[in-house]
């Protein structure tokens, strides 16, 4: 049932962006300390729509709930107990404020505005682009991102299939951040890149931290890697409730290794030496791990023992 309404929720914004004929102006994120007033504005360009509604699209969440919906003249209507939380105004027929009277943490959502002609009642309603809202706890602290960018594995190369052989991925990681106002670019020697670019949809809070963390992969040929005169570098542009501030890590690529397709354990060895932390030593750790924790379960007595009776 929710998870029916979650998809009809993210129909309904898939299928307004995309008819909309209207235009919303749009406005920054907000984030605020709790307990605060919030004003958060709505205005397009449409004075034939003369209905204002407003949704809330919580975190994580893809269903949009309705607050209520307000004439150019006469009072908002308001549904269930929205009222005690919320406040609608509206300033002539295509400007509107939705007031949060004292912000609590649970009002941190996306907000969205729509607009719709009542002369038919089977008229859609449009939807603008919704203002993010963040409301801050008494120990929550803005903090922005640490950038890490991990050069691809050594061992990408193996396991795929022929044709994804002369790709190589870079990762990069951007984490213990606070809210999630990110976004994540990549460019090779200055120049952005569109295409082999994938990102984490949302950020996560692992562990149930306080803090966020998002990655994001880019997939270049082999031979862009291979090549040391190229610059790879991520950035995260991080909104800190006044501004935007940028953040970013970087790696050049490595000259190809002799052997041509082939990288020699010695070859690796000296890399990984320069790279610690590199994604390509936490798989071969795991494998080595795996590799012995098998071993011992194979080799004890007592394991093989059970096993017999
Ligand atoms: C992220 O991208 C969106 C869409 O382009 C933009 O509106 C927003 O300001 C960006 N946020 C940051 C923190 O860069
Ligand atoms: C937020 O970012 C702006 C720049 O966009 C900067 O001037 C300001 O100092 C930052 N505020 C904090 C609290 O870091
Ligand atoms: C990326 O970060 C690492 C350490 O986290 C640092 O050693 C390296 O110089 C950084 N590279 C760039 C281009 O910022
Ligand atoms: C590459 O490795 C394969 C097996 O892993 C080996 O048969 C081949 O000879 C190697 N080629 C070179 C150029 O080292």
């Amino acid at each position: 049932m929710s998870s029916l309404m979650q998809i009809f929720g993210l129909l309904l914004i898939c299928f307004y962006s995309h008819v909309s004929a209207v235009t919303f102006q749009e406005f920054p994120p907000q984030i605020v300390k709790e307990s605060s007033e919030v004003q958060i504005q709505c205005s397009h360009d449409d004075s034939t729509k003369t209905q204002m509604l407003w949704f809330q699209q919580k975190k994580d969440s893809l269903v949009l709930t309705l607050i209520g919906f307000v004439y150019v003249q006469g009072s908002p209507t308001y549904e269930g107990e929205m009222e005690k939380q919320f406040k609608l105004t509206k300033e002539g027929t295509t400007k509107g404020t939705l007031i949060i009277r004292r912000a609590k943490l649970s009002d941190s959502a996306v907000y969205f505005c729509a607009a719709k002609n009542t002369v038919n009642q089977a008229n859609p309603a449009y939807f603008g682009q919704g203002t993010k809202l963040t409301v801050l706890g008494k120990d929550d602290k803005i903090t922005p991102p640490t950038v890490k960018v991990l050069e691809p594995s050594e061992k990408e190369c193996r396991n795929k299939v022929e044709k994804e052989k002369r790709k190589k991925t870079l990762l990069c990681v951007i984490s213990r951040f606070y809210p999630d106002h990110v976004n994540v670019t990549w460019k090779i020697n200055n120049e952005e890149m569109s295409k082999g670019v994938a990102t984490d949809n949302m950020p996560a809070q692992p562990n149930d931290g306080e803090f966020y963390k998002i990655t994001s992969r880019l997939k270049v040929d082999a031979n862009k890697w291979f090549d040391p005169e190229n610059e790879f570098k991520c950035i995260a542009s991080f909104f800190n409730g006044t501004g935007t501030t940028y953040h970013e890590n970087g790696t050049r690529g490595i000259e190809a290794p002799k052997t041509g397709q082939n990288i020699t354990t010695e070859a690796y060895l000296k890399r990984s030496q320069t790279a610690k932390l590199s994604y390509g030593v936490l798989i071969i750790k795991g494998c080595v791990y795996g590799a012995f924790v098998m071993f011992l379960v194979w080799k004890l007595p007592g394991s093989s023992g059970k096993r017999n009776n």
